[in-house]
């Protein structure tokens, strides 16, 4: 039995490890397609007040490229949701996190996202960053889309 458990700890260090660093998405990419993006590409938004929001919170999740994991966490890089939402839904995602089952670029993900921002100036500074991080080139989010948005 101990020794079960050893490995299990093992085991779970492991995949913390390789997704806490990231260092799987070289594969991920190709698996993906779709629009090839560099990963790490660096953001040309200027905006590093979002970027470090990114590299202190989302990157557990969504990985320091943007690629998410595959079926788990969806991508950001390069995401048809991303894209398409309007600019209050995206803020809403990081303000107030999200149950629901969301698709994007075809994968379903159902893991709940949990609130990530308390204010809506770090909401609108980090949807800003990934919206232009990685090779996106989605626009911006600006305090008129965070009009009638609170954090609960
Ligand atoms: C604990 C893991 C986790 C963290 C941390 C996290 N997310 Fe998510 N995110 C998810 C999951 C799971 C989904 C999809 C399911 C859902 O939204 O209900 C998602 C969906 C999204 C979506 C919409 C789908 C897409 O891929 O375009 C956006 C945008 C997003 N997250 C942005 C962020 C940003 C920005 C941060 C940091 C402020 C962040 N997330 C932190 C897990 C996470």
């Amino acid at each position: 039995m101990k020794k079960l458990s050893l490995i299990l700890v093992i085991a779970g260090l492991t995949f913390f490890a390789y997704n806490a660093y990231g260092s799987q998405p070289a594969k991920a990419v190709a698996e993906n397609a779709a629009p090839v993006f560099v990963p790490g590409k660096k953001n040309v938004s200027n905006n590093a007040k979002g970027e470090q929001i990114y590299n202190q919170v989302c990157f557990k999740c969504h990985q320091l490229n943007g690629m998410g994991i595959p079926g788990v966490f969806p991508p950001l890089t390069g995401s048809d949701f991303l894209k398409t939402a309007t600019k209050k839904r995206l803020l809403e995602q990081v303000l107030n996190g999200s149950n629901e089952t969301l698709t994007v670029n075809g994968m379903q993900y159902s893991t709940p996202m949990p609130p990530q921002v308390k204010t809506t100036d770090d909401a609108i500074a980090v949807i800003d960053y990934v919206l232009n991080a990685w090779g996106n080139n989605y626009g911006h989010a600006t305090a008129a889309d965070a009009k009638g948005l609170q954090s609960k």
